[in-house]
């Protein structure tokens, strides 16, 4: 079979790498891709979020699969368009990825749905949203409704503070269109943990449960990130936690989504919170998340690609879907200022000296035979592991083989 996989992150990375292990795949393509993914798919440059020109290629390469991993083309319609062109396509529709791609549609469905989250507020009048702030008082959060990369929501530890996160939204329009409308939502507090599931529709298989490091620096200090490591299975969830996420939080929401007629097909991620009158959700994302994939997948013994066919012909229920025991964790390594501005360009060296990691690729291209860096997050270094100590040695050991100019990592993935 010949596959297409939309992105070009460390997550893509991953999701290239697992299917090359695939004994159906018999040839990968990726767009963009990166330097990484380079070596095991062809890497092409098309406009990700022109669904005419994706089709057109599917069809000139008469392709049988086209993976679409990131939240953007989901959210534009990409798999519709591919699907109601013949081609099989792994991901939701544009109308199920409004999960993600339109915060206020989410929080309807939960209440609607009673799946656990924080109360909210959704507004289209930022005045209206300000004069609520007012009345309800901090610590609060906004939120702007569309997607934003990971950077619309402000936890405010004062009115003024949600005041000025409303203006930033709604006035100056930091986010563009995402920021048409506000959520004005409670302040949750708790560890947070990440659950996803492949589903058809109908059954939900939740993956091993992983944890993100969205904070820059160690302690979970700095600016939010799109996520400086990430490790799996998290000890933060119990068995029974795991199964109560399953029951009342993912298979609510698949549910919900078809009975609202828009059925989700794919991978749905629930971001959670502990907290304490129980878990709640934080988010949903549509699709596998950056940098959870590069510690989910390399535990996912299956084939990626007989998940990807049940979940096609609606007979998840029916595919077995086994992980390995052990554990794995990825330190992201990124350029010096992210994630404010840096200088790309700089040469990588000892990629291929540093054993017993896998190294996913996030921003980095060839130049005249040399890797660059050529992103914010450049590398994920993976490894597995026995445990979770374990794994998180083994990564740190394959860091310190890896040199740029500027490298920048946090210490502290797997600590909390
Ligand atoms: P999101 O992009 O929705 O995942 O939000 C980014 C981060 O903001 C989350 O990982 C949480 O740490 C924090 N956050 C979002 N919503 C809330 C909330 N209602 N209460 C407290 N923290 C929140
Ligand atoms: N790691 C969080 C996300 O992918 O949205």
């Amino acid at each position: 079979m010949k596959v297409l996989v939309i992105g070009g992150g460390g997550r893509e990375h991953a999701i290239v790498h697992k299917l090359a292990q695939s004994p159906a795949v018999t040839k990968l393509y990726c767009a963009p891709g990166n330097a990484g993914i380079a070596q095991l798919a062809e890497c092409v440059s098309l406009n990700i979020m022109d669904n005419d020109a994706v089709t057109a290629f599917a069809h000139e390469k008469q392709l049988d699969w086209v993976f679409v991993a990131p939240d953007d083309p989901l959210a534009n319609g990409l798999v519709d368009a591919l699907q109601n062109a013949g081609i099989k396509a792994f991901g939701p529709s544009a109308a199920a990825a409004r999960v993600e791609a339109s915060k206020s549609f989410a929080k309807y469905v939960m209440d609607k749905y009673d799946i656990p989250t924080a109360a909210w507020k959704d507004f289209s009048d930022a005045e209206k949203a300000k004069e609520y702030i007012r009345c309800v008082g901090a610590p609060i959060v906004v939120k702007a409704d569309g997607l934003a990369l990971g950077k619309g929501v402000f936890v405010c530890q004062s009115v003024s503070e949600a005041e000025a996160a409303v203006d930033s939204i709604m006035v100056q329009r930091a986010f563009g269109s995402a920021g048409a409308r506000v959520i004005v939502e409670e302040c949750l507090s708790g560890p947070e943990a990440s659950v996803l599931c492949f589903t058809d529709g109908k059954t939900v298989v939740p993956m091993v449960a992983a944890q993100d490091h969205k904070r820059a620096y160690d302690g979970d200090r700095g600016p939010n990130t799109g996520g400086m490591g990430a490790f799996a299975p998290t000890p933060k969830l119990s068995h029974g936690d795991i199964l109560y996420v399953k029951e009342h939080i993912l298979q609510r929401a698949v549910d919900a989504l078809s009975a609202e007629g828009c059925p989700f097909m794919g991978v749905l991620y629930a971001g959670i919170m502990m907290t304490p009158v129980g878990i709640k959700v934080i988010e949903f994302n549509a699709r596998f998340g950056d940098p959870e994939t590069q510690v989910i997948l390399p535990l996912l013994r299956s084939d990626l690609m007989d998940i990807m066919q049940a979940i096609d012909a609606r007979k998840l229920d029916a595919c077995k879907v086994e992980w390995q025991p052990g554990a794995a964790a990825v330190v992201v390594m990124a350029s010096e200022g992210y994630p404010g501005s840096y200088e790309k360009g700089k040469e990588i060296s000892g990629l291929t000296s540093a054993d017993g990691v896998t190294v996913y690729h996030a921003g980095t291209k060839n130049v005249d035979g040399r890797v660059v860096t050529n992103g914010g997050r450049v590398l994920g270094v993976t490894a597995v592991g026995n445990d979770l100590p374990q794994a998180i040695a083994a990564a740190y050991r394959g860091v310190e083989q890896i040199h740029f100019e500027g490298a920048q990592y946090r210490k502290d993935i797997g600590q909390k």
